[in-house]
């Protein structure tokens, strides 16, 4: 059956920040055909769900979105699953859900045809993993947020044995440094003042005999640019070079997220993570050498097959060493086709809830410790958007923090604050001086 062809797009994102690349790159590639992306509360002809499957809830979100997607009068829109649910269910999907376009993570630059071809003959699939990257098929970059983000490498390796990630995006690639270093001019012209790389490993990003930090350096030259972060990075791959640029690239920011996932070392040997709690602290004594006031994160999964009580009690013990600046923190989620999701000794599900607990309050009273440390300080804050209140801006801080304040300065701006008070999640802060427009 032939249905009238979408004019109007709406892309919705979940999961991690690779993933909220990745839509804006959909809406670029949707627009470049003439589609229009939907307005604030208009019904869009064709949603695009960029999927998370990393944890059991994730997934299950996507299946109650599309359900939600029926309007008043029975009709619906048209419906693309993009990311990593796609990539891992295929056409499973569409046997649980009525859908028009199923789209894996490297296929995404073919949407618009199967958006066309869904139009024409009903479902399209594709979920290959083409040799050639998808990233040369996609339009210029012409209008992004201040703050942008930069995909530089994708794929893992690693196979935690929790983990669907290696299985959803793939073996691990880099993308080319001339494409990464033209893509973050494109982005400054487009105003971008910082610039994020990301990766699903990062710091494992390589071109022939060059690494994360000799991008970062050349990235750094590009005038504009007054901010440099990446994220997400693995213990393994933090080289010597790269700790030694946050002592020596002043537009690298001061914040590190380094996930260890647990504290005990016969958790962190079941994980496959291939470090342990002694060498991943030895990691973060040199970055901190490197750079004193560096905000640390991380991620961690409670619950992991077979931790027990003492086990969990070692996590709370790193996480007291370290005290993290920010931190993410998961009750371990079984996943279909991973190592760990066949192990013995699930643990109770009371018994997650009762350890994320403790480990959650603990490392927000850290949080809430770092936060308040900056009471007092003056920082550069990149102004990224308008406060609730008239008048007020919101921005970041260097140590990635949300800062409100009053202002007249722009979107974009970088702004001279002093910080005035502490909340959990955010700081408040007084204008000083406008040291860059
Ligand atoms: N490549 C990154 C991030 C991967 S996903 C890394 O290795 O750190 C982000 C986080 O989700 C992981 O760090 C982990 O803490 C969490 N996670 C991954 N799989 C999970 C699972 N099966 N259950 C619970 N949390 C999980
Ligand atoms: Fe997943 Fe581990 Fe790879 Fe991170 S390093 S994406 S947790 S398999
Ligand atoms: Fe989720 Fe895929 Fe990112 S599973 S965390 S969207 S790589």
């Amino acid at each position: 059956m032939t249905k009238p062809d979408p004019k109007t797009f709406a892309v919705k994102s979940y999961g991690c920040q690779m993933n909220v690349y990745d839509g804006e790159r959909m809406a670029e590639l949707l627009a470049a055909e003439g589609l229009r992306a939907a307005g604030e509360g208009e019904a869009a002809d064709l949603v695009v769900l960029n999927t998370c499957h990393i944890r059991e809830k994730a997934t299950e979100k996507v299946y109650s979105e599309i359900g939600r997607l029926k309007r008043p009068d029975g009709s619906r829109p048209m419906v693309a699953v993009a990311g990593c649910v796609a990539q891992a269910e295929g056409a499973e999907i569409a046997r649980r859900a009525r859908v028009d376009v199923v789209v894996g993570p490297q296929a995404y630059h073919n949407l618009p045809a199967l958006v066309a071809k869904a139009a024409k003959d009903g479902l399209a699939l594709d979920t290959g993993m083409p040799a050639a990257s998808k990233f040369g098929a996609l339009p210029a970059r012409r209008r992004v947020a201040p703050s942008a983000f930069l995909t530089v490498q994708e794929g893992c390796d690693k196979f935690c044995t929790y983990c669907v990630v290696p299985y959803t995006r793939g073996a691990e690639v880099s993308r080319p440094w001339a494409a990464i270093v033209d893509e973050a001019k494109a982005l400054a012209d487009a105003g971008a003042r910082e610039i994020t790389l990301l990766g699903q490993n990062v710091n494992a990003w390589r071109d022939d005999k060059r690494g994360l930090h000799d991008l970062i350096e050349a990235i750094a030259l590009i005038p504009v640019i007054a901010r440099i972060r990446y994220t997400t990075s693995h213990p393994n791959d933090m080289t010597d070079g790269l700790i030694a640029a946050h002592r020596d690239v002043a537009k690298l920011m001061p914040y590190l997220h380094l996930p260890v996932q647990a504290g005990s070392d016969r958790v962190l040997k079941a994980m496959n993570r291939s470090h342990s709690a002694a060498s991943y602290l030895k990691i973060l004594d040199k970055v901190r050498a490197a750079r004193p006031d560096i905000a640390l994160s991380g991620d961690f999964i409670v619950g992991f097959p077979g931790e027990t009580g003492a086990e969990f009690e070692e996590t709370l013990k790193l996480v007291d060493e370290v005290r993290y600046a920010q931190a993410f923190s998961f009750k371990y989620s079984p996943r279909p086709g991973t190592p760990a999701a066949d192990m013995a000794d699930q643990v109770a599900p009371e018994l997650m809830d009762a350890r994320l607990q403790r480990l959650q309050a603990r490392l927000n009273a850290h949080q809430a410790e770092f936060n308040a440390a900056t009471v007092g300080r003056r920082t550069e804050v990149l102004v990224e958007r308008q406060g609730r209140k008239p008048g007020q801006m919101l921005g970041k801080s260097p140590w990635l923090q949300s800062v409100h304040f009053e202002t007249d300065a722009r979107i974009g701006d970088i702004v001279e604050v002093g910080i005035a008070a502490a909340g959990p999640n955010s700081l408040s802060g007084v204008e000083r001086v406008s040291v860059a427009a």
